[in-house]
């Protein structure tokens, strides 16, 4: 009770005070992060065995199979990569398992036309018990700068609750990024425990993560409720808080785990997800204009992981440059139907069978989906075909299977 109104009290504060009015007001599209960032990132899949070599190995796959193509840019070293500071307190890297330092990795990456991602956290250590930057935001900064880091990720363990410091605390590390003068892609993390929608782009967020860690799994038995779909329900009211240079992060993609993580097992059966599964996942996060940021070990992908995560009809929803996060249309019998207006006119629908059954669907399109425009023709992008536009939409889904159109004009 006490906890809930120092916490509605903290809020109001926090617009009182500490946002500058300017920054409230409608800011011109960013190009950084104009469209949700896509990379990979190491944690679920590496945690603390992450190296040079792997992230390498990484840089070279994206190449090698498309994915860079398909736009997978930024390769994101998650924790456990420091081994604390040196005696000017400047952030060392494991020497270890970063045996040339991060500058000399960087240069690697950017020469493959890709970039680097790091991770740091708003108190002294990070969740993984490392050093964080707090007490340190303008040397870490100025670091991170000179070794070429083009994305930070910054987690919040190990730091006071209230949403006050959590702004503070953020802000600081923007203004240490804005001030080196290089752009860095800031990515709060903070787990929407603060509900940071409201806040995270005032102190210089591009992305902020909206949920707890997302599980590899179709429905958690954790308490924390961070199954795929679980997660997926929290994010219906948001979609207005997303835009070019600010998004919502549900949190990466288990696409292609199948079980293989570490912290994306917690709470979970350990078998991972269906094909069906993943498609759905993945066509969700395009839906929801989310970071595609990729776990898998992508150094042995299967080619129907390749191939769905490369799904350029998806990624084209998700990078749709008008930015919009979809809303939801229909709900109704266990069938979900998601709507997304892109550019040029342009419409994306998915509909989603939640339940763990098969379903007849068959949709009117004014009647239940309330779209009256006339549309040349709708391009089913799972069956792999265009349709005529006429009244309805029929088809069959496999339980928690989607099938997305994209209503042309
Ligand atoms: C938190 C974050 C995860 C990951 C780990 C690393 O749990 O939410 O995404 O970065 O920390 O320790």
């Amino acid at each position: 009770m006490l906890f809930q109104l120092f916490k509605k009290i903290g809020f109001i504060l926090v617009w009182m005070f500490i946002i500058p009015i300017n920054a409230l007001q409608a800011q011109p599209a960013s190009t950084l992060c104009a469209t949700p960032p896509m990379g990979w990132n190491s944690w679920n899949f590496f945690e603390g065995k992450i190296s040079d070599s792997i992230i390498r190995q990484i840089a070279d796959a994206l190449l090698a199979n498309g994915m860079k193509d398909a736009g997978y840019e930024y390769i994101i070293i998650d924790d456990l990569w420091t081994n604390g500071r040196d005696k000017n307190n400047v952030l060392i890297a494991d020497p270890v398992r970063f045996p040339y330092g991060i500058k000399i990795l960087a240069d690697y990456i950017h020469s493959k036309g890709l970039k680097l991602g790091i991770y740091s956290d708003a108190a002294q250590h990070t969740c993984g018990g490392v050093s964080g930057s707090y007490g340190f935001e303008e040397l870490d900064a100025k670091t991170f700068a000179s070794w070429g880091i083009d994305y930070l990720k910054y987690d919040y363990c190990n730091a006071p609750e209230d949403v006050i410091t959590a702004f503070t605390r953020y802000k600081k590390m923007s203004d240490a990024l804005k001030a080196t003068g290089r752009p860095i892609v800031y990515a709060i993390c903070e787990w929407g425990q603060r509900k940071p929608w409201l806040w995270a782009k005032a102190a210089g967020g591009h992305l902020w993560r909206t949920t707890w860690d997302l599980r590899d799994t179709w429905q958690s038995n954790n308490k924390d409720l961070t199954g795929i779909i679980e997660i997926f329900n929290d994010q219906d009211s948001l979609a207005q808080y997303a835009g070019p240079g600010g998004w919502n992060d549900p949190d990466m993609l288990m696409v292609g785990l199948y079980g293989k993580g570490s912290s994306s097992n917690a709470g979970t059966n350990g078998k991972g997800c269906t094909k069906t599964e993943y498609e759905t996942h993945f066509a969700l996060w395009c839906m929801l204009a989310a970071p595609l940021i990729v776990n898998s070990d992508i150094r042995k992908i299967s080619s129907e992981t390749l191939q769905l995560l490369t799904n350029k009809d998806l990624i084209a929803i998700n990078q749709d440059k008008l930015g919009k996060q979809a809303n939801t249309i229909y709900n109704k019998d266990s069938v979900q139907v998601l709507m997304k207006n892109l550019s040029g006119g342009n419409l994306a629908i998915c509909i989603f069978n939640k339940s763990g059954t098969a379903k007849n669907i068959s949709l009117n399109l004014k009647k239940d989906l309330d779209v009256w425009k006339p549309y040349k023709y709708i391009q089913a992008i799972f069956k792999n075909k265009n349709i005529k536009a006429n009244n309805n939409l029929a088809l069959k889904l496999e339980g928690h299977a989607c099938e997305v159109y994209i209503f042309k004009n």
